[in-house]
C-alpha cells in the first residue's frame, strides 16, 4: 500500500491577554457591532510584551508531541509556517528547536502568509512520501500584534496572535493526508502585504514614518477573490479525491472573515456546524488558524476516525491551498 503521511498529534496555544471589539471601541473609531457583522469577530489574543513567536510555538509543540506520544528528541524536522517570526534571520524553527532541545535535525521557516500552514503540511507530506523524514513537527505561529498599525481601523481589528502544531509520521494504511493543493499568483502582491524590513524598503527613519512596518490590506478587494477562488477550490478539492460534498464530515477553514467561510460551506452545501470554527474568539491569526481550529476539533472529539476533512486557505501572496484528510 502506498506510503502516505498521518497526523498523530495535535497542539495549540494563544496567549492570554484577551482584547475584545469593546476595548477597541474605547481607541478606534469602530464599533462591535460593525466588527462582529463584517467579520464575525469577537475578541483576539495579544501575545505578552516578553512572549515571542517560538514562546508561541514551543507551547503548541509540547501538547502535539504529547498527544502523539513523542519526545522532542525523537523529531527529524520541524517546519514553521510564519510571516510574523522572532527575526528576519535565524529562523523561528531554529529558535523553536533550540527551546524544545531537539537534536540536529532539520529545522526551517516557510511564508505563504495565512496559507502558509497548508503550505507546510505539503512540504512535509512529501518529505514523508519519499521516506526522507519520519518525524515532522510542523507549526503555524502569529504574532501578528507586533506588525499592526493600531490606528487603522481596517486592519488592526482583524488579526490576532496564537500558534497550532502538529505531528506528521508515515502510514501504510487508507487513512491520512490523501491530496495537498497550493496555488499563489504573485501578480496580486500588494492586496496584502508588510513592505517594510526587506531589501525592498529596509528599516529607516522614512519607512517607519511611512508605516511600512505594518499589514496593509485591500480587503474588499481580496474579500471578492477569496470568496470566488475558495468555492472553485473546494470543489476542485474534492473532484480531485472523488468525493461528493456530502461526504465531507468537517471543513476546517482559514479564520479571516466569517461571511467567506460561510459561502464556502454554502457552496459545499454544507451546515454550519460542520465547519470548524474560531475566529469569534482568536480573530485571524494566519497561518495559525487552521491548526489551532483542528487542534480544537480534534480535542472536543468532534472528528473521528475514516472521517473526510477539508483544510482550505486564502492569503498574502496572494496564496489559496487545500488539503484533503481521511482521519
Ligand atoms: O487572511 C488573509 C485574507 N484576508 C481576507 O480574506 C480578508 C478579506 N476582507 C475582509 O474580510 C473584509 O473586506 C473586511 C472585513 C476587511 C472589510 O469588510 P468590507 O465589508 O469589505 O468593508 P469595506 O472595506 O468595504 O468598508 C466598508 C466601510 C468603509 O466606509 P465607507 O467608505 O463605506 O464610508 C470603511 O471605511 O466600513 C469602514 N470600515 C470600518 N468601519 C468601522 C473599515 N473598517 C472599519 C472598522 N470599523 N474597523
Amino acid at each position: 500500500m502506498t506510503l502516505r503521511s498521518k497526523i498523530t498529534g495535535t497542539g495549540s496555544y494563544v496567549p492570554k491577554k484577551v482584547i475584545s471589539n469593546f476595548d477597541l471601541e474605547k481607541k478606534l473609531n469602530t464599533s462591535d457591532e460593525w466588527i462582529t457583522e463584517r467579520t464575525g469577530i469577537k475578541e483576539r489574543r495579544i501575545a505578552a510584551r516578553n512572549e515571542t513567536n517560538s514562546d508561541l510555538c514551543l507551547e503548541a509543540s509540547k501538547k502535539a508531541l504529547e498527544a502523539a506520544g513523542l519526545k522532542a528528541k525523537e523529531l527529524d524536522m520541524i517546519i514553521v509556517a510564519t510571516m510574523s517570526g522572532d527575526m528576519p534571520m535565524p529562523s523561528t524553527a531554529a529558535f523553536l528547536q533550540s527551546k524544545l532541545g531537539a537534536k540536529e535535525i532539520a529545522a526551517f521557516d516557510m511564508n505563504a502568509a495565512c496559507s502558509g500552514f497548508l503550505y507546510g503540511l505539503s512540504v512535509a507530506d512529501n518529505f514523508i512520501k519519499t521516506g526522507t523524514a519520519k518525524k515532522i513537527l510542523l507549526v503555524g505561529s502569529e504574532v501578528n500584534s507586533r506588525f499592526l498599525d493600531w490606528e487603522d481601523r481596517t486592519t488592526c481589528v482583524l488579526f490576532g496572535d496564537g500558534a497550532g502544531a502538529v505531528i506528521l509520521e508515515p502510514t501504510r494504511s487508507k487513512r491520512g493526508i490523501l491530496s495537498t493543493s497550493l496555488y499563489s499568483d504573485g501578480d496580486m502582491w500588494d492586496y496584502i502585504c508588510l513592505p517594510g524590513g526587506g531589501s525592498t524598503h529596509p528599516a529607516s527613519a522614512k519607512t517607519i514614518k511611512e508605516k511600512k512596518h505594518y499589514i496593509k490590506m485591500r480587503g474588499n478587494e481580496t474579500f471578492k477573490i477569496a470568496v470566488r477562488t475558495l468555492e472553485k477550490l473546494v470543489i476542485d478539492t474534492l473532484k480531485e479525491n472523488n468525493l461528493k460534498p456530502s461526504q465531507l464530515s468537517m471543513l476546517i477553514p482559514h479564520q479571516a472573515n466569517l461571511r467567506i467561510i460561510s459561502a464556502t460551506a454554502k457552496r459545499l452545501k454544507l451546515p454550519m456546524d460542520k465547519v470548524a470554527l474560531n475566529l469569534d474568539k482568536y480573530g485571524n491569526t494566519s497561518s495559525a488558524s487552521i491548526p489551532i481550529a483542528l487542534d480544537e476539533v480534534v480535542r472536543e472529539k468532534r472528528i473521528k476516525k475514516d472521517d473526510y476533512i477539508l483544510l482550505e486557505a486564502f492569503g498574502g501572496g496572494l496564496t489559496w491551498a487545500s488539503a484533503l484528510i481521511k482521519w
